[in-house]
């Protein structure tokens, strides 16, 4: 049921103040926690909408990733803990954006990073982090979405943002995969024909210019190709390392068309995630967290 649009600023005050006298866990828990009851203020009879529920899930993931890179990269504890935050909260305007307009499509309705970006605003605990995390931490959600990144963001930003942006491509790439095998893709991208060919244009712009548009996506497999061209963006070595050992792309390759061109793209893309990735080696330790339920 869509709730009107007068609930909803009554909706986004509610959830605890992750600020609230448990002051020796770690913050990230803190923003866990409040995120996890902000998303309860959306339950009716105590459920949640299926996609609300999803986008849940979704950010317990991208959080997780983003833990799990930072780690891997050798960032400190805090730091970490602020990227994991930011994998936890990236996608918090999904839920107005839902409840507002029925629909998560940025272009019929808002921009759901800008709007996660404001829900955070608008949280008093954010206060209780020192302002240069503060900045931080919004300009990574509220940019997480973007093509390319403004020129104007502080340089101190970039980082955290990165993380947020290559944490959520794996998660968008491990839920292709799943799409792809109980045959629910076509559900979540109606707008694309289900026809089996990807655009040469589409794979000639990847090799050229190591992106593909999404507006160039024609069909489901140029949705494939273009994450498959994310081997060209990932910031994190650590990101490529995770890529190639959990065969994130190659679980993709059954399910495109096995012609000339499409191989050499997946040939070319394992070429670079090796060279991306090249002296990374996961922990054991980090290894261990894939192999967990998340969230
Ligand atoms: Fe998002």
């Amino acid at each position: 049921m869509i709730l009107s649009a007068k609930i909803v600023p009554l909706l986004r005050k509610h959830g605890p103040d992750p600020h609230d006298g448990r002051m020796q866990e770690p913050f990230e828990q803190r923003v866990k926690r409040w995120l996890v009851a902000y998303a309860d203020s959306f339950r009716e009879l105590d459920a949640l909408h299926p996609m609300l529920e999803f986008k849940l899930g979704h950010s317990a993931r991208v959080a997780a990733y983003a833990r799990l890179v930072a780690q891997a990269s050798g960032w400190s504890a805090e730091e970490t803990g602020l990227g994991e935050s930011a994998g936890w909260l990236h996608d918090v305007g999904r839920f107005t954006q839902w409840v507002e307009y029925g629909t998560y499509q940025d272009a019929l309705s808002i921009d759901h990073a800008q709007r996660s970006r404001e829900v955070v605003q608008g949280s008093s605990w954010l206060e209780t982090l020192p302002d240069a995390h503060q900045r931080r931490l919004l300009d990574a959600i509220g940019h997480h979405n973007k093509r390319e990144l403004p020129a104007s963001i502080d340089q101190d930003s970039l980082p955290l943002c990165h993380l947020v942006r290559d944490a959520d491509k794996l998660d968008i790439l491990d839920l292709t995969h799943r799409m792809l095998m109980d045959g629910t893709l076509q559900e979540a991208q109606p707008q694309l024909s289900g026809e089996p060919y990807v655009s040469d244009e589409l794979i000639e712009e990847i090799q050229e210019t190591g992106r593909g548009s999404y507006a160039k996506m024609r069909t489901l497999m140029d949705f494939v190709v273009v994450s498959v061209a994310w081997a060209w963006d990932f910031q994190f070595a650590a990101t490529a390392r995770l890529v190639l050992e959990q065969e994130m792309m190659a679980k993709l390759e059954p399910y495109l068309p096995s012609t000339e061109r499409v191989g050499q793209l997946l040939r070319q893309a394992r070429v670079q995630l090796e060279k991306s990735s090249a002296g990374v080696r996961l922990f054991e330790s980090e290894r261990k967290v894939l192999g967990e339920p998340i969230g």
